[in-house]
């Protein structure tokens, strides 16, 4: 009998529940055993696992979060990559490992592969900025939750004669706020894979005032850099090492303020994004993506991702996945810019 090891690392994700499901129900199809790590990389290399069968995954598929919990320790950052695992593969009897994760954690798992451990990735992420998929499981939900806010701001804007800047998630890509924005028809977006000026975005606005329109909505992903002579306060960093974002928004704001004299408030959607249930897109996509994954685990396949491409579940290399961080193409940035103002 194959045992299948299964994680969930990094931030957490509406569907990551799905697929574990999709994942333990296929095993047991096919004979299969499937234990629960624990808290991502940190409970593979402390030896924190459960066991799941068919009984412990029922009435979770619309549940958001992950039911193993998560964490950003990893085995090349907190540890000695394999040999910080081997203790619990080993006393577990684990075959194969199905790492559930976003860049840094496939990262890892494709070393962890080419150390001799069977592993398949399965892509995970809010932002959608994974490479060799064409879209992560969790994106639709957050944009849905994301275009949900900019409906609702951008009535409240009208009533007061305000800028609203909406600001959501999108750490080095902007794909939520391209999305929402084109879905919320936003009359600015700004995005960190393409250069922005501020006395650009502040003509439009105006010119919106002089049409007698005297409200706007802008969307900022949070990892835009600041307009120049406003300074972003300190991050504190994650266990990762990288800073905790969330505030530019602001900075945006008074930019748009100290020019203009318009009115601008900010909304920061944060982790809100992230929680709660997935959307109908996301747990079908989620579902495939755990039974092929489970599929591949049992099959020995090693060094892939399971990814959706042209509707079609496929395996592919973990190297391409990892090869790049994928942001939005110029095509689409364009289409919602149709739109600005
Ligand atoms: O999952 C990726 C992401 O949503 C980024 O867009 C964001 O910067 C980060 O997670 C926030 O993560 P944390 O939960 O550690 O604050």
């Amino acid at each position: 009998m194959s045992v299948i090891g299964v994680l969930t690392a990094g931030g957490d994700c509406p569907g990551l529940n799905a697929v574990i499901r999709g994942i333990v129900a296929r095993a047991e199809e096919r004979d299969g055993e499937v234990l629960g790590i624990k808290n991502g990389w940190e409970g593979l290399m402390q030896g924190q696992t459960v066991s799941l069968d068919r009984d412990a995954v029922r009435g979770i598929l619309t549940r958001g979060g992950t039911i193993l919990g998560t964490s950003r320790m990893d085995p090349y950052v907190h540890g000695d990559g394999y040999a910080s695992c081997e203790r619990t593969i080993k006393a577990n009897g684990i075959d194969s490992l199905i790492v559930i994760g976003g860049d840094g954690t496939l990262r890892s798992a494709l070393k962890l592969s080419e150390e001799g451990l069977p592993v398949i990735g399965v892509p995970k992420t809010i932002d959608n900025d994974i490479c060799g998929t064409d879209m992560t499981f969790g994106f639709d939900t957050a944009v849905g939750i994301a275009t949900e806010a900019i409906d609702r701001l951008a009535t409240t804007a009208e009533s007061h004669n305000r800028v609203i800047v909406v600001e959501v998630m999108g750490r080095t890509k902007g794909w939520i706020a391209t999305y929402a924005g084109i879905a919320g028809g936003a009359d600015a977006i700004i995005v960190p894979e393409f250069e922005y000026d501020i006395d650009d975005i502040v003509d439009t606005l105006r010119q919106r005032h002089r049409k007698g329109i005297k409200y706007s909505i802008v969307v900022v992903a949070e990892g835009v850099k600041p307009p120049p002579g406003y300074e972003p306060a300190e991050h504190k960093k994650d266990a990762f090492g990288f800073d905790r974002l969330g505030g530019v928004g602001y900075l945006v704001a008074a930019a748009i303020e100290d020019r203009t004299g318009f009115e601008a408030r900010v909304s920061v959607l944060g982790h809100v994004q992230r929680g709660g249930t997935p959307s109908a897109f996301d747990r079908v996509l989620a579902t495939r993506l755990g039974v092929a994954a489970s599929d591949r685990a049992i099959d020995g396949e090693s060094g892939v991702m399971v990814a959706l491409r042209s509707m079609k579940i496929e395996s592919v290399p973990l190297s391409e996945a990892v090869d790049s961080i994928r942001g939005v193409p110029e095509e689409l940035f364009r289409t919602a810019s149709t739109f600005f103002g």
